[in-house]
């Protein structure tokens, strides 16, 4: 069997990974939901999260990453399988390639405005539109929602054909001269750009003392960071810490498993993981919850600020911002870092969706790697329609809600489930602890083989009893958009089924051989 790919330096390695954890998640998502759910009360919930579901699964996906790379597998189906010789655990594996693959197709459109915004910015495209329902026409103009600024669809094309060619071309390059590369160049560049951007905020001081002079800097980290604690008992709240816990680090979908695969057998996984989340962390609470709230009720104050994160994350980065940048001194420069930013957090992040595809593809079907990516690629393209033209019949909300939260979770609780149980809980920890520079503490084990798995067990279950009807039977939607709502669930569908079929044949081909 040919050599493994492999990552060429360990820093190489851990930026990777931290590339693929840190994203739009952390610079838009996460001072979202800390505004929405309690500001300083939410880190709260999210902290526990971090501590007793993030950093667990983080080192059980390494392992079952590392010890699945023996075995020449780059995907949830083969590194399950691997563990659990029922034929049934690699369709639950499919479940990995499926969200992760889903989570690429809306994800890049996204990746693509902020690349749009850059320019937009640097080029002065949106300055004189001063108000909020200016910017918000501006942005649903560029989306094809309404007409306005732009009168066609063809820019937002533009931005996402590049988008997608920088992500395949980096793909292509394969492991260490692709994705490693980049991370060692973008990762460094984004921290540096992040502090930058967060050092402005924190000097902003008062902006407008003769108008408003209670609208200041120190307010904003005040209303962020002040906990409410009041919000602690409502059971949303811990929902939502811990679907913010699992987007952000990338748990629950394969893709931390498929950059381990390439680690050698001896490799550290225990140090490996903890900086990959601990860098995580450092960007999301310290940078990302430092600049877009901040700032926002710096200029609009805490009420606007509150009815601004209400319309989420989009409104935040391409509405809210791009407001600011007109009334900041070097505005057109600071806007175009902020959305380059985005874009490299955003690049890392999305090389990573894609991997465990290509490496699926390779292994299992012994398609060449420049075949598997073009086709991935082309496939990509072709699904973005969907998301592109549906966008404002919540096309790429319903994705996002099913694939971007919902099954990240289940996977997670299967994933535990077959490490600690069906594999066994002292295999998995020999695995985590093997080739270790840290020692882990043995309360980790426990964590592990109980309080992991009853705590996302416990989220299921609140979930089912709350949210589950409602939401399958989409009763809070408007009524325009649920035949598209119902076309992105059969979208789904129609992947899923996919994969599985690809699954079963993959095996019907040459059933793998475990030694
Ligand atoms: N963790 C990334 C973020 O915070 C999102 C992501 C999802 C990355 C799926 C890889 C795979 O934006």
């Amino acid at each position: 069997m040919s050599e493994r790919e492999r990552w060429a330096t360990r820093i190489g390695l851990i930026l990777a990974a931290a590339g693929n954890a840190v994203g739009l998640g952390n610079f838009l998502r996460f001072p979202v939901q800390a505004a929405q759910n309690g500001g300083g009360a939410f880190m709260i919930p999210y902290f526990i999260a971090f501590l007793l579901l993030g950093i667990p699964l983080m080192w059980v996906e390494w392992a079952i990453g590392r010890h699945g790379g023996r075995f020449h597998h780059g995907h949830l189906p083969g590194m399950f399988d691997v563990i659990w010789r029922n034929p049934l655990a690699k369709y639950i594996g499919v479940l990995g390639l499926f969200v992760s693959s889903i989570i690429m197709i809306y994800y890049c459109y996204i990746e693509s405005w902020t690349l749009a915004y850059s320019f937009f910015s640097i080029t002065k495209t949106y300055f004189g539109l001063t108000d909020f329902d200016s910017m918000t026409g501006f942005l649903k103009s560029y989306q094809g929602i309404q007409k306005g600024y732009f009168s066609s669809l063809l820019p937002a094309y533009i931005f996402l054909l590049i988008t997608l060619l920088a992500n395949f071309y980096i793909l292509k390059r394969g492991i260490a001269r692709g994705i490693e590369l980049l991370a060692k160049i973008g990762m460094p560049l984004l921290i540096i750009l992040a502090i930058a951007l967060a050092i402005r905020v924190v000097t902003l001081g008062t902006p407008d003392p003769v108008n408003f002079p209670d609208r200041n800097v120190e307010e904003g980290f005040a209303f962020i960071w002040n906990p409410n604690f009041s919000m602690l008992g409502d059971a949303k709240i811990w929902l939502a810490a811990a679907g913010q816990i699992f987007f952000t680090l990338s748990v629950g979908m394969g893709t931390l498993e498929a950059y381990a695969s390439y680690l050698r057998e001896e490799d550290d996984i225990a140090l490996n993981g903890l900086s990959t989340a601990s860098t995580n962390e450092f960007v999301e609470v310290f940078l990302g919850g430092s600049i877009a709230i901040p700032v926002a009720v710096a200029f609009f104050g805490v009420p606007a600020t509150l009815e601004i994160a209400k319309g989420g994350a989009f409104n935040l980065g391409f509405v809210s911002m791009p407001l600011i940048f007109q009334k900041l001194p070097f505005g057109d420069f600071f806007g175009c870092i902020w959305f380059f930013l985005l874009f490299i957090a955003g690049i890392t992040s999305s090389v990573a969706m894609v991997q465990p595809l290509i490496a699926f593809l390779k292994e299992q079907f012994k398609i060449s790697h420049n075949k598997a990516t073009t086709y991935i690629g082309i496939g990509t393209f072709i699904s973005v329609n969907l998301v592109v033209i549906f966008l404002k019949y919540g096309f790429l909300d319903e994705l996002d809600y099913w694939a971007g939260t919902f099954f990240l979770v289940l996977i997670g609780f299967l994933e535990v489930v077959i490490f600690a149980w069906i594999w066994g809980m002292d295999k998995g920890w020999k695995e985590i602890t093997s080739g270790a520079d840290i020692k882990i503490p043995r309360f980790f084990y426990y964590v592990i083989k109980y309080i992991t798995p009853f705590y996302i067990l416990a989220i299921l279950v609140y979930w089912g009893i709350t949210d589950a009807i409602p939401t399958l039977l989409m009763e809070n939607i408007p009524a325009e958009q649920i035949p598209y709502r119902w076309g992105a669930r059969l979208f789904m569908l129609l992947v899923f089924s996919g994969l599985c079929f690809m699954v079963y044949k993959a095996w019907k081909l040459n059933k793998p051989e475990y030694n």
